[in-house]
């Protein structure tokens, strides 16, 4: 029986991808109400093209709707250099069948929240320009918002020493959601770059004989290409993956009960997540900060997951 109502927000993106692969396996019990998508990595057109794409692969029957094409306030900023031009490159799949919505990612986000019998749960894996919009428009959906389950920011950087793109792409919206009062789960860089699917892991799961699991293979050699390339790393950090895995588990990380500021003024900070684990603020904490995760545990549940693909099972 899925129960726990989530809504979707992505800007995908190879980890966007692998996030909704989690969420949308036999193993979860989310009741996917729909996929919305941000401009971020690439444009909002090519990132809903990609969510699209995923879908089908998944064969996935839950409405794509596309969102903001900017951020609130500074032009786009896009990373080719990470996920390629498509924004999904490395893996081939077809031009998609399925199209989006006629009604805009926001006016979703609203009218779904504020209809909902329950409350949603959002899951912004992108920039945060729809859930601020959606806050912004209509506050009283406060009210029926779970929770808002982010991955971004962090105690460091990956777009600016200080600041993580998703959270650098449109600090003003991340300030609009960090100061909603809406309890909000941070899964910034300090965890996800605990996650990262190395040579061992891609061998293991490239052993994994269906199309899910070949795809999952296809985007983590192109996405562990492109942190070698470009951070050294030893392969990509799954960072949007950790927002399914903890819906799904929660118990897999641990959290710190924080205040968060959001920077939107420095000349080398705009972006900043201020992150007060020592409690110097004297503020009340608005956010549950991931600090770690039990890494056996995750890729071990991962691997269930790409194996419940498996037609036959
Ligand atoms: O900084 C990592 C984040 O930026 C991830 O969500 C990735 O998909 C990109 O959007
Ligand atoms: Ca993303």
């Amino acid at each position: 029986m899925k129960h726990k109502k989530v809504i979707l927000d992505c800007d995908p993106g190879h980890d966007d991808a692998i996030a909704i692969i989690i969420a949308a396996s036999k193993r979860s019990h989310l009741n996917i109400l729909g996929i919305t998508t941000v401009a971020g990595n690439v444009s909002v057109e090519k990132n809903t093209v990609n969510a699209l794409k995923i879908c089908e692969l998944l064969d996935l029957d839950v409405p794509v709707y596309k969102g903001s094409q900017r951020p609130m306030v500074k032009r786009s900023e896009i990373a080719p250099e990470i996920h390629g031009e498509t924004g999904m490159d490395g893996p081939a799949l077809p031009e998609p069948m399925k199209t989006h919505e006629d009604q805009h990612a926001v006016d979703f986000i609203i009218e779904t929240v504020k209809s909902s019998k329950g409350k949603v749960t959002l899951v912004p894996t992108g920039p945060l320009t729809n859930i601020a919009m959606a806050l912004v428009k209509a506050p009283e959906i406060k009210n029926n918002i779970e929770e808002i389950v982010l991955m971004g920011g962090g105690t460091f950087g990956n777009w600016t020493p200080a600041a993580e793109f998703n959270i650098y792409v449109d600090a003003e919206s991340a300030k609009v959601v960090f100061e909603s009062g809406v309890p909000v789960t941070m899964f910034g860089l300090d965890v996800t770059h605990q996650v990262i699917a190395d040579q061992r892991i891609q061998e293991r799961y490239a052993k994994i004989d269906n199309g899910i699991a070949d795809f999952v293979s296809e985007l983590l050699v192109f996405f562990g290409e492109a942190y070698r390339d470009h951070f050294g790393f030893e392969g990509g950090p799954i960072h949007d993956a950790c927002t399914a895995m903890y819906l799904l588990k929660p118990d897999l990380f641990e959290f710190k009960n924080v205040h968060v500021d959001i920077e939107t003024k420095g000349e080398f900070t705009y972006g900043m997540t201020a992150v007060d684990l020592l409690g110097v603020t004297g503020s009340q904490p608005n956010t549950k900060f991931a600090e770690s995760v039990n890494r056996e545990e995750f890729w071990n549940i991962f691997e269930d997951i790409l194996i419940s693909y498996n037609k036959e099972q």
